[in-house]
Formats: C-alpha cells, sequence, structure tokens
C-alpha cells in the first residue's frame, strides 16, 4: 500500500476571520478522507502564535490557547522548523507532503503564509503569494481587472496618510468624482468588516475613519444601486474551470457582517436563477479574473449584476473563501457535480501539480 499523503491544516490566525477560519477548517478536517490523508492540525491564535502539537482546534475553540505555552510556536522565533522538510527530525511540520491554509483574511488569505510556505519548500493549497495578494488588496485587484478588459465599480485609492493629512481636500475629490451612495472600505480586508454604505455627505467622514482603523489602503467605491449579488466558484490551475453561480439575498441593505454570519434571514439560491446567456458569460468573466490575477488552485468570484440592464460588475475575488460544506464555495461545487470531500482531494492534487511546475524552474543563469 502506498503512504498516506501528510496534510497538514493550518487555522485561526490574527485576522478579524479568525473565527471563521475555525468553522470553515472544522468542516475539512471533518470530512478529509483518513484512508488517504495523514493530517496534522495546526493552529495559529489571534496573537500569532503557532501551536504545532496537541490538539490545537479544541485550544482555539475553548479558548485555551496560552495554558500550554511550551508547545506554542512564538510568532516567528521558532519558524526555523518549517525549513527543515524532508530532515530527520521528527516535527509534525517538517515532513508534510502539503498544507492547507484555511485561513481568512490578512496574514493567510494575502500571500504571507504562501511566502512562509514558498521559503520553505512545502506545496500548499490554493493561490501563491501574488494571486493571493492582489486577491486581498481591493484596489490592486481592481486596478488588475479593468487592465484585463473587465467591468468593475467606479472607484478611488486614498492612503490613510492622505486622509488624516487632508481630509477636507479628500472629501471635495469624492463629492466631484463619486454620487450617493458610495462603499468605503478599507482595501484589505474581508467579511465586510470595516466597510459602510455612505448615503450622504455627513456619513461620510466616520466611514473614512473607520475604514482608516483597519488598513493603510482606503478604498471608495460607487455604489451598484438595485444590483443581484452573484458568485461563482472557480477550480483548476492553468485551465480553470467554473461552477454554476449562485445568488445571495443579504437580509440587510447590503452583504455586511451581520447579514452574512448573524442574520439568518440571509438566503442564498443555487443555482441563481438567470437566464443562460448571463450565467454563461458570467461564468466566463469568472475565469477570466481568475487568470487575470495570477490565481491558481481555487477562488470564489462575486458579481453585482444590475437589475436595469443586466450589467456585470466584478465586485471581488476570494482565494480563501469560507469553506464549510454550507458555504457558497462549496455549494457550488456541489450543484455542478462535484462533492465536499472530492472538492478537497481535487485542491491537493491541483497544490501538488503547481508545486512540481514550480519545482521545474530554473532559478538561475
Ligand atoms: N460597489 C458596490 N455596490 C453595491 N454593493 C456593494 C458594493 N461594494 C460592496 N457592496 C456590498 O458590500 C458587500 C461587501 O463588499 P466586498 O467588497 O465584497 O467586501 P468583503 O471582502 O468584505 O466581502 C458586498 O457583498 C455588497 O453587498
Ligand atoms: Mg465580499
Amino acid at each position: 500500500m502506498t503512504r498516506k499523503l501528510r496534510v497538514g491544516v493550518i487555522f485561526g490566525g490574527r485576522s478579524g476571520e479568525h473565527e471563521i477560519s475555525l468553522q470553515s477548517a472544522k468542516s475539512i478536517l471533518a470530512a478529509l478522507d483518513r484512508d488517504k490523508y495523514e493530517v496534522t492540525e495546526i493552529g495559529i491564535d489571534r496573537e500569532g502564535q503557532w501551536m504545532l502539537s496537541g490538539d490545537p482546534m479544541k485550544a482555539l475553540s475553548d479558548g485555551a490557547a496560552d495554558e500550554d505555552p511550551g508547545r506554542s510556536l512564538v510568532k516567528g522565533e521558532r519558524l526555523g522548523v518549517l525549513s527543515v522538510r524532508g530532515d530527520s527530525q521528527p516535527d509534525a511540520v517538517s515532513n508534510l507532503d502539503i498544507v492547507f491554509p484555511v485561513l481568512h483574511g490578512p496574514y493567510g488569505e494575502d500571500g504571507t503564509v504562501q511566502g512562509l510556505l514558498e521559503m520553505a519548500g512545502i506545496p500548499y493549497v490554493g493561490a501563491g503569494v501574488l494571486g493571493s495578494a492582489v486577491g486581498m488588496d481591493k484596489a490592486a485587484m481592481k486596478a488588475l481587472l479593468r487592465h484585463a478588459g473587465l467591468n468593475v465599480s467606479l472607484h478611488r485609492l486614498v492612503l490613510r496618510s492622505e486622509w488624516r493629512s487632508g481630509p477636507e481636500a479628500v472629501a471635495s475629490d469624492v463629492a466631484r468624482e463619486f454620487d450617493y451612495p458610495m462603499f468605503i472600505k478599507p482595501a484589505n480586508l474581508g467579511s465586510s468588516v470595516g466597510i459602510t454604505k455612505v448615503h450622504n455627505a455627513a456619513e461620510f467622514q466616520p466611514a473614512m475613519d473607520l475604514a482608516a482603523k483597519y488598513d493603510l489602503r482606503i478604498l471608495v467605491e460607487q455604489a451598484i444601486e438595485d444590483a443581484r449579488e452573484i458568485e461563482c466558484s472557480v477550480l483548476g490551475n492553468d485551465r480553470p474551470e467554473a461552477s454554476v453561480c449562485g445568488e445571495v439575498f443579504p437580509a440587510g441593505e447590503f452583504y455586511d457582517y451581520e447579514s452574512k454570519y448573524l442574520d439568518d434571514r440571509s438566503r442564498t439560491v443555487v443555482p441563481a436563477d438567470l437566464p443562460d446567456g448571463l450565467h454563461d458569460r458570467i461564468k466566463m468573466m469568472a475565469v477570466e479574473v481568475f487568470t487575470a490575477l495570477d490565481i491558481c488552485g481555487m477562488a470564489r468570484v462575486d458579481f453585482l449584476v444590475r437589475r436595469a440592464d443586466d450589467k456585470v460588475f466584478v465586485l471581488e475575488a476570494n482565494t480563501i473563501p469560507g469553506f464549510t460544506q454550507i458555504s457558497m464555495y462549496a455549494k457550488l461545487w456541489e450543484a455542478s457535480g462535484l462533492p465536499y470531500a472530492g472538492l478537497l482531494d481535487r485542491l491537493i492534487e491541483l497544490g501538488l501539480e503547481r508545486f512540481r511546475e514550480r519545482s521545474e524552474m530554473r532559478v538561475t543563469r
């Protein structure tokens, strides 16, 4: 019998989406086929400490992460263990065949963990450093999408320093360029954290101040009014495929944090009720987004479709989307004929394939 593939699952993390990551990872840990995979749990607590042994999921879920500092890896202090893959040292991480980073938001979905794994020479699931970083930064992402000819909403990047040193100038520029309502967003977050829908001039300053708490880069974006929210899952490396599309009906005025995770009146419909032509066009655009942002492995691509004229706007791409069995990413594949456990197998294959391809690259003259 061939030996089982050793898969490390990293979860938790320093971002505001720590809890969501634990939920995603629990589903993945429960579904990974133990006949095929030997699974190692790797937890990161909210302070950035790595837990490589014991029961990291239990520790993080119970909030007991600090009880036994002996099994924690303090920030970067012992990251050397990551680089001894293949070494005889019996370290859990050093002997992994592939790592599945199940971390949402900054320090996980943004290319940082991916960079660490590249340095350590360990294959991993999902987008690489570039795709992860541009997928995380809404300003960089929209610039690349527009460059690729994909339709995005009118937007403007404001640096936090620019806002703090000259709020009046920023406010008057924005008032000239945009109509109300508009969205103010931290460029590098997810789960709608720090996002405000601004309806009038009075709401602008508090919205900017809020976004400035979360990021050095703030995005001002024209609201697309009366739009449907359509999502599409993409899977693959160089020849990515799109799932059927789904539709989100947020409980609130927009798909804010409450609507996403707390308000059970939010609904999703899979597959989305769209005319065939429009459905196919969105699927094609989802693949174009994936390629334009240099994503590999997986991404959920989100769209706004304006009811008045069916004009499609790319909202964003998520390189590590919510990943429970009932999350949109998995549901869309399920509806497209690929069940959850099979999806995990495929993602692991794609990660290994990407690693092999990259290993063939020449790095010297
Ligand atoms: N330009 C826009 N027009 C209309 N609704 C928007 C716009 N931008 C964001 N929204 C609403 O805000 C939600 C969160 O925005 P998004 O850019 O997807 O951030 P996040 O990465 O936090 O999910 C969207 O799902 C949508 O409901
Ligand atoms: Mg979103």
